[in-house]
């Protein structure tokens, strides 16, 4: 077999995998690829302007100012507990994290005397207002004894890596990778019994090709199961169910970014492109209903956005001069239909009281600062506009 050297490391522990293993799944494939030492999110910067893809944090602060808001109200809707956490989890450079806390010091300072910030990544690579970024495991020492927190991620379950099942003759399969004589990846299929897709008529799915989470739980940290009241908000893109496993998304649901381009074959530029694959929001609603953690709603981030006054923060911002037409035109794609605003926002919780619950589900914003949205920084695209 040729060893292609100039195929970087990733490529390389993918192929003594296999030559020790013999073939691996996608999902080990995505997990070398991407989390292994030499894997994508170790050592690239992936974000923004000089990364592969941008992520709403990474736009502008609005998105971690408006964050901000929503998380103030649940505080409040809570009645202010004196120790309240929030876990971010996938945080990435941390820019998110900054955007939040720097919003709810700037409404209001002495709410940091409630609101502890902690953020997790399975790649720790930052901090957030001094404060370095965790790994999930580090978490149990942190908040043993809490009493409610809310639970947040921005594109973290998009990133976990997944298997790709191929209906063929009416079968499940999934993809398995060898490498051939020249060193190039190649896949083959082995017919696998998935219990979730017992009662979906194959039929009608011949051909389908598509990503299958196996992991869409396994980013929870356990310790979260030992608070009573726990509100989730996780944003990401993807569909329900009957959406997700039908004909017109087979093979659209898996993408690769590389430097802003959406490329095709994910078994190319290994360790140097994202992999990403949409996320199937009714089968994470099973996986929370399993941990006791309910739905509240599921809606656009346009909705979500607008229901916390974007409108407002953003007519403020124009009247104050703050922002320019090139910088509002970049903002609006946090709310951009066919873009970042069709994003979903799932809103899940476990331990609230029905008033509490209420509150979360209307969507409607009692607290609101306009003039309080955090700077533009270099690691937001806002600021690569100015200059
Ligand atoms: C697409 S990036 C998003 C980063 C950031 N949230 C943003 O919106 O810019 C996904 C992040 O999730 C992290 N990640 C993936 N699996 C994780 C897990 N199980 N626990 C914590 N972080 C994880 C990755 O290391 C990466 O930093």
């Amino acid at each position: 077999m040729t060893f292609d050297k100039n195929r970087g490391s990733a490529y390389a522990d993918i192929v003594n995998r296999i030559c020790e293993t013999g073939p691996i799944s996608f999902e080990e494939f995505m997990e070398i690829a991407l989390y292994s030492r030499n894997g994508y999110y170790s050592g690239h910067t992936s974000f923004g302007t000089h990364g592969d893809f941008y992520t709403s944090p990474s736009l502008h602060p609005v998105f971690g100012y408006l964050f901000a808001v929503q998380i103030i109200n649940i505080w409040e809707s809570m009645n202010r507990p004196n120790s309240f956490t929030v876990v971010e989890i996938g945080a990435g450079d941390g820019t998110l994290g900054i955007d939040i806390v720097s919003a709810i010091r700037s409404v209001d300072a002495s709410i940091l005397n409630c609101i502890e910030y902690i953020a997790i990544d399975r790649v720790p690579r930052g901090a957030v207002s001094g404060t370095e970024i965790i790994s999930g495991d580090q978490l149990d020492l942190q908040i043993a004894d809490l009493e409610s927190c809310v639970v947040l991620s921005n594109e973290l379950i998009d990133a976990l890596p997944v298997e790709i099942l191929e209906v063929k003759d009416r079968r499940t399969n999934f993809v398995m990778i060898n490498v051939d004589e020249n060193g190039d990846f190649k896949e083959s299929l082995i017919e696998t019994t998935i219990d979730e897709l017992a009662d979906v008529d194959l039929s009608a799915l011949e051909g389908y090709r598509g990503p299958l989470c196996r992991k869409l739980g396994e980013w929870i940290p356990t310790v979260i199961d030992s608070i009573p009241k726990a509100v989730f908000i996780n944003v990401d893109y993807g569909y329900e169910q009957t959406e997700y496993m039908s004909m017109p998304k087979s093979n659209r649901l898996l993408q690769t970014y590389y430097k802003h381009v959406d490329t095709l074959n994910p078994l190319d530029r290994v360790g140097d492109q994202d992999i990403t694959a949409h996320v199937n929001f009714t089968a994470l609603r099973k996986v929370f209903a399993q941990r006791g953690i309910k739905s509240v709603t599921n809606i656009t981030q346009r909705e979500w956005l607008f229901g916390l006054g974007y409108l407002d923060v953003l007519e403020n911002m124009r009247l104050s001069g703050e922002l320019s037409r090139r910088e509002i035109s970049l903002v609006d794609r946090l709310v951009e239909i066919d873009g970042l605003g069709e994003f979903r926002v799932e809103i899940s919780q476990k331990g609230l009281d029905e008033a509490e619950i209420s509150i979360l589900s209307d969507g409607s914003n009692s607290y609101n600062c306009f003039n309080k949205v955090p700077p533009v920084t270099r690691n937001h695209m806002a600021y690569h506009f100015r200059v």
